[in-house]
Order: C-alpha cells, then structure tokens, then sequence
C-alpha cells in the first residue's frame, strides 16, 4: 500500500512508528527552575555527533499545564541542560510509569520508585542505577511544523557507565539488554548483538 500522511492511513493504528524501528528510548531527567525533578522516556532519540558529542530527542504534543510543550521541553528552556538515562529491560516497568502524564510539579522519580543522584557536572538528577546516564548542555531547540513539536539538541558533558556495563574496556550491552521501542505498544529487549567488519577503502 501507498499513502499520503495529508489524506490518512486508512488503517486502525498509525503505522509510522511501527516503521521507524527499532528506537532507542532517552530517559531524559531535568530539574525545573522551581528546583522540581522531572523524568519521561523519549523514543523519538539519538546520537547525532562524535565530535562533540551531542544527541537530540524530540517532543510532540503538549500538556494542559505547561506553555505549548511538555514538562521536559519546558524545563531545559529554563535551565539549559538535561540528562538522558539508557533504559535497560529490567526497568522497562518504572520507564512505562514515569511516562504517565503528571501534573507539572510531581516527581516522577518519587512517582514511580526510580532511585536519583544529583548529576556531577550540571544542576540535574539522573537515574542513579541507569546502565549510562549523559548529562548534556543545551546547544539548540529546534521548533518543527506542527502543534508543539520540537526537537532538542545538547552537548554531552558528563558521562556515567555502570561499573558492571564495562567488561575488557567494552561497554558491553549483553551485561543489560536495551530496550527499544517498536510501533503501536510493542518493545525489543537487545540480547543477541553480532559484528560485522566494515569494508576497506
Ligand atoms: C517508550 C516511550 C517513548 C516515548 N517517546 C516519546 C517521544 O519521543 N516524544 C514525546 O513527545 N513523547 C514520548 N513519549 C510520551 C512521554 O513520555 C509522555 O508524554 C510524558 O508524560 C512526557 O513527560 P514530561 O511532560 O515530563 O516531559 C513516550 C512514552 C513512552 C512510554
């Protein structure tokens, strides 16, 4: 099949999230100017830069509460800076919880039994038994077509690796299984990785 976004898909479920798969899931904490801690898995995720290294999420859709955006967006527009956390399977759970749509000043830690640190280089908690956390400045918000979607871009600063991820000096995600997101309400757990070479020039 073939269709236009302008015209609709036609079938009972939007299908492009099930086609952009598998994504990774930015757990992204901030903290609010008012000092409120704020947490939300963001799909909508990436790495985009080694040099330095950067990353962007994207949030769409806005909260009744919050001008034109969701707590997140809200948030690092205050403060400049934010965290990502990577999901592992086991906290698939407390991930799903701290998505639920809270009011502005709730604590999603505090919501969903999620364990904080205070970040070590920006004013930020983080997950403190998170596989890997990034703390990140803020390079650049981004607004795109649409009602409320943007999409943020920061600079890595900071970053944690839980000592049991590291194994031969390789952060070696057998020791977790990632989680990804897939469409509709569908996960993967990352369990059997496999190399390939790249070609020679
Ligand atoms: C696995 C998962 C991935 C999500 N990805 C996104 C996303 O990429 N963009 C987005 O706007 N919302 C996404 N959401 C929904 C947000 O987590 C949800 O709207 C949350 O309440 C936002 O919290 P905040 O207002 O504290 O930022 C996702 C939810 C789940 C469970």
């Amino acid at each position: 099949m073939f269709y236009e976004p302008k015209d609709g898909h036609g079938l009972p479920h939007n299908p492009f999230n099930a086609i952009v798969t598998p994504r990774p899931i930015g757990w992204i904490s901030t903290r609010g100017s008012d000092g409120r801690d704020n947490l939300a898995p963001y799909s909508f995720f990436n790495a985009c830069a080694y040099e330095p290294p950067q990353v962007m999420f994207a949030s769409t859709s806005s909260k009744d509460d919050r001008d034109g955006t969701k707590d997140s967006v809200a948030n690092i527009r205050d403060t400049r800076v934010f965290c990502v956390n990577i999901v592992e399977f086991a906290m698939r759970d407390m991930m799903n919880a701290s998505s639920a749509a809270l009011a502005r000043d709730v604590d999603e830690f505090a919501h969903a039994g999620i364990n904080k640190v205070d970040a070590q280089m920006i004013d930020c908690p983080r997950v403190a038994d998170a596989p890997a956390s990034l703390e990140c400045r803020l390079v650049q918000i981004v607004q795109l077509p649409g009602a409320a979607n943007f999409t943020v871009f920061g600079e890595v600063v900071g970053v944690h690796m839980r000592d049991d991820t590291l194994v031969n000096g390789i952060f070696d995600v057998t020791t977790f299984s990632p989680l990804s997101r897939l469409g509709y309400r569908d996960y993967a757990k990352v369990e059997h990785p496999f190399s390939l070479s790249r070609p020679k020039e």
